[in-house]
């Protein structure tokens, strides 16, 4: 007997994607989006869920995601950060791989995902490491990762040597592995980060130009390697990248440790006018969990996943930097383009991944009611505008807020 179809209907939501606004409604049949219009008749024994007032978007996609697991599960580990992920109403997320131990092979990567299968709340993407162990020299256990893995970083390092650098990207090009750089120079770093992460930019585009290779450059955050990105781009490379929520909306004058830094004015200003301009691929939350013990012990970085919508909302998006289908772009559409999934529009085919949002009511960031193990962020208490209400994947509701529903 063939497994019964399972139905969700959204009804009478604002339906925004890249190319969508109106309100209509939006079918999901066994797991993909089947219909979207007005006054869909409701599937016989389906799922309805009423959304008036509320906006439907693409679920969310994070290309830039640290989960510590396994080795630093204290932190986060893979079910409380696909936990925080629908609740910051993703879908998917791509690992980093500077876990304990670092991975770098197939097992490793087939591991992770079968027990994100099991979990059930997010496509999960593990990246392996561009050098075995992150050892910043072997490249050999690139040719045997497997077709799992689209996506190779040395997240948190980069890769110091030109030379193994320029070998790995030349394997990817190859393999087609998509090389994504944390642009950094460590040893120039604690001399002149911003000048550490200019030059590295724009050495990583050179070698990926050389090697023919994808290149995808993480959290983009100086006006010049912003500038770096946007000539090769202009010169037809093939290089995305992505900035992150508080790059965009943060400057040094909030003291909090993060890699890279919080920067100037003037570099946040950059890279606002990049993504208002269509420069920027995606916007990826680097989410790096830490315990307030390690926090306080100086370890860089901040969770995101959720925040990231409502930073993301009331920095752009509020001011009218750019509209709402842009930032679905952003959020949505590239990053799941770029990972190579079937999601990212509400549209016919898609996969059913859909965020019902809330645009009208402030709220205030709490991070003791966040799902992630971890609450190190500079956004505690801060008001943002745009909350998330819902995540459904495949149909299945994955996130409810409870606020919102009573
Ligand atoms: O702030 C950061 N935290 N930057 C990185 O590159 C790594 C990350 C982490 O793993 O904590």
């Amino acid at each position: 007997m063939a497994a019964p179809m399972v139905s969700l209907l959204v009804r009478h939501a604002r339906v925004v994607d890249a190319d969508t606004d109106g309100v209509m409604d939006v079918l999901v049949r066994d797991g993909i989006i089947t219909a979207v219009g007005r006054d869909l008749p409701a599937p016989e024994g389906g799922a309805i869920l009423e959304a008036g007032g509320l906006t439907c978007l693409p679920a969310f996609c994070d290309l830039h995601a640290h989960f510590r697991d396994p080795g630093q599960t204290e932190k986060e580990d893979l079910a409380s950060g696909c936990a925080a992920a629908a609740r910051g109403g993703y879908t998917a997320v791509n690992l980093m791989a500077n876990t304990t131990p670092v991975i770098s092979t197939k097992t490793q990567v087939e591991d992770v995902l079968a027990r994100a299968r099991a979990i059930g709340l997010a496509d999960v993407h593990q990246c392996a490491s561009i050098t075995r162990d992150m050892d910043g020299r072997t490249t050999n256990h690139l040719e045997s990762l497997g077709p799992d893995v689209r996506i190779v970083s040395d997240d948190g390092h980069d890769v110091m040597d030109a030379r193994v650098m320029l070998q790995a990207m030349t394997a990817a090009a190859r393999l087609g592995l998509t090389v994504m750089c944390h642009c950094e120079d460590q040893n120039l770093g604690p001399l002149d980060s911003r000048l550490a992460e200019d030059l590295m930019t724009e050495r990583n585009i050179r070698l990926a130009r050389t090697a023919g290779c994808r290149l995808h450059i993480a959290h983009v955050s100086t006006e010049g390697a912003m500038r770096a990105v946007i000539e090769a781009k202009q010169q037809g490379a093939r290089v995305t990248c992505e900035v992150t929520p508080h790059h965009l909306s943060l400057t040094e004058e909030t003291p909090y440790r993060v890699n890279p830094p919080l920067r100037t004015r003037r570099d946040a200003e950059a890279l606002v006018q990049a993504v208002a301009a269509g420069w920027v691929d995606a916007i990826a939350t680097d989410h790096a969990p830490h315990t307030a013990a390690a926090k306080a012990a100086g370890a860089p970085g901040m969770v995101g996943l959720e925040t990231a919508f409502g930073v993301c909302y009331t920095a752009l998006v509020a001011p009218g930097h750019i509209a709402l289908p842009g930032l679905t772009e952003l959020m949505s559409r590239n990053p799941a383009r770029i990972l190579g999934l079937n999601k990212g529009c509400v549209a016919p085919g898609y996969d059913g991944d859909l965020v019902l949002v809330d645009l009208t009511r402030p709220w205030t960031v709490d991070a003791r009611t966040f799902a992630s193990k971890s609450r190190n962020t500079p956004f505690d208490g801060r008001q943002l505008t745009g909350r998330v209400v819902t995540t459904i994947r495949a149909g299945v509701v994955t996130y409810q807020d409870k606020e919102e529903q009573s």
